[in-house]
């Protein structure tokens, strides 16, 4: 394999690093509590570190509303506490990729304050339109965060686009002189020695010049004007001459509302130029209309075929980046597994998955123990700006009269579910700080929590570990061709992973019964190894197998 291509067989680990470990007792995780953990990430045995925003920010989203680029917010430490970050992953041979959030900035950056202020080079800077505070706003886009995309700036005197909130002004790359900055900022960090970008939201950048209203009853309002916008190409391949086409490096990009198909024109060998790419098709489907707001049960067929899709349109150009979980999206065992009885089995049942299609898996902090989702009693223990918003609109809206109505779908879909602190012992606050937490501690730490599981040779952690073993030494695991088996089985996910003569038959349960399967393919040669699995009590195989409760198995033929 292409030296160049070391992100195929790499395993990334997501750090948030607000909420992974806590120092200095703020009860806000930090860069030094990152370091403390690195012989941890060492020892699950991942290769790349992706780390959400550390910047100096005022922390409205999280990081993702950045002031200075450059800069180390101080609550997460000081720019040589980064430095030695890097250079301990580096020490044990482990990459560190960095978030690069170029579609909007904080309105604190200082290109915004002089932008607000008609500062002769920042005027444009931003997307600005003229209005009075009362009037309609320039165009009927929406945020994604709800409600209108554009706000009234009274200094001013005009409003200004935003498709995440109020304080995540967009930057206007049109301008050159956004574009030199944006790049000459990427080459900085990369000339610190870092591994690459995972590019926050980066099909959102263009958007159709005139800016002219959008179709209402499309879904998000606007969207055909700014998700895969007219100059993202153009963008792209700028910032490939200019900062990626020479070096070494991993980019992954966000994009918004993509599809298989339309992917290769970002991640093939020769277009595009981005490694691969998060999307979120996967991630809707127990998303009814109305959006991510709207639940409805999730239908393993429709998962079936979504990761199919994406297998097959990227089998032979491009490439996969596997997640069921991250700093977006509620915990996966909550929402495709079982949070209860069956936590162990279904968050193994889903590691498989993960590390069994072809791509390169992503394991957020606290997957590799099961995390699950957590509760929210009351409205003011909600953190996060968007599900806050949401709670707001709702209520406003007639529809609901109160937050109790509203409890079960935060506490189902909010992001701040897989935000709480990382569960590291059954100390106080799970071991995380010393201090109050800067949000709630989900209450299951006493058994869940990274000290019980490495202690306890059956847990979700040793399975992860041996999973990332087997992936590194089976060359299948990462290159095999990928075949679905049982396409219309409502229950079970199968397939076939192919490389010469290395041959994997993945069977997973998604669901608490247990269905038998014919699967014929299994003994066309002799009787087939079981690599892995996730109970420990295992029949012989045979072409009729049948399952327990989210049982996986992985057979080698
Ligand atoms: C991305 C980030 C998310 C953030 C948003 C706006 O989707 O992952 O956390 O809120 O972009 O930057
Ligand atoms: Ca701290």
């Amino acid at each position: 394999m292409d030296d160049d291509q070391w992100w195929k067989e790499a395993v990334v680990y997501q750090v948030y690093p607000r909420s992974f470990n806590d120092t200095n007792g703020d009860g806000i995780g930090d860069i030094p509590g990152i370091i403390e953990k690195v012989d941890y990430l060492e020892d699950l045995g991942v290769d790349v570190v992706w780390l959400n925003p550390v910047y100096e920010s005022p922390m409205a989203d999280n990081g993702y509303d950045i002031a200075d680029y450059q800069s180390i917010h101080p609550e997460f430490g000081t720019m040589e506490d980064w430095e030695r970050l890097l250079e301990e992953l580096h020490d044990r041979d482990m990459r560190l990729i960095m978030d690069l959030v170029v579609n909007h900035t904080s309105d604190e950056h200082e290109w915004f304050v002089k932008s607000r202020k008609g500062h002769e080079k920042y005027d444009d800077y931003y997307y600005w339109a003229e209005g009075e505070p009362d009037d309609d706003p320039p165009n009927n886009w929406e945020s994604l965060f709800g409600g209108s995309a554009w706000s009234y700036d009274d200094e001013r005197g005009e409003y200004y686009l935003h498709l995440f909130d109020k304080k995540q002004p967009d930057i206007n790359w049109r301008n050159e002189d956004v574009r030199d900055e944006v790049f000459e900022m990427m080459n900085w960090w990369l000339e610190k020695g870092i591994d690459g970008f995972r590019m926050d939201v980066i099909n959102l950048i263009s958007k159709t010049e005139s800016l002219p209203d959008g179709d209402p009853e499309g879904g998000l309002t606007g969207a055909e004007h700014f998700i895969d916008g007219p100059e993202l190409p153009n963008y792209l391949d700028e910032m490939c001459e200019r900062v990626l086409d020479d070096r070494d490096v991993m980019t992954v990009g966000e994009m918004i509302g993509v599809d298989a198909n339309t992917a290769r024109n970002y991640v093939s060998e020769d277009s595009g130029g981005l490694s691969m790419l998060i999307h979120f098709e996967h991630m809707e489907v127990d998303a009814g209309d109305g959006g991510k707001w709207d639940i409805k049960e999730f239908d393993l067929l429709e998962l079936k075929r979504i990761l199919t899709d994406w297998q097959e349109s990227l089998a032979d150009d491009g490439w996969n980046c596997l997640y069921f979980n991250n700093h977006d999206q509620p915990r996966a065992v909550s929402r495709f597994g079982d949070d209860e009885e069956y936590r162990v089995e279904s968050a193994k049942m889903l590691a498989t998955v993960l590390f069994t299609l072809q791509g390169t898996p992503f394991i957020y902090q606290g997957q590799e123990i099961g995390m699950t989702n957590t509760t929210f009693e009351d409205p003011s223990e909600i953190q996060d700006v968007e599900a806050e918003n949401y709670v707001e609109m709702a209520l406003e809206s007639d529809e609901y009269d109160s937050y109790e109505e509203l409890r079960p779908v935060i506490e189902y879909r909010s992001r701040d579910n897989s935000r709480t602190p990382m569960q590291w012992s059954d100390e106080e606050n799970a071991g995380f700080t010393e201090g109050d937490p800067w949000i709630g501690v989900t209450e299951n730490y006493e058994d869940v929590n990274v000290e019980a599981a490495r202690d306890d040779e059956m847990s979700v952690w040793h399975y992860y570990r041996s999973l990332i073993d087997l992936r590194s030494e089976r060359d299948v695991f990462v290159h095999g061709a990928y075949e679905l088996l049982l396409p219309d089985h409502e229950e079970v996910f199968a397939y076939r992973r192919t490389l010469g003569d290395e041959e994997l038959i993945v069977v997973c349960n998604f669901f608490d019964g247990e269905p038998s399967v014919e699967l014929p393919e299994l003994i066309r040669v002799d009787t087939p190894e079981l690599l892995i699995g996730n109970y420990s009590v295992r029949e012989a195989a045979d072409s009729k197998i049948n399952l327990r409760p989210y049982e996986a198995r992985v057979y080698e033929l």
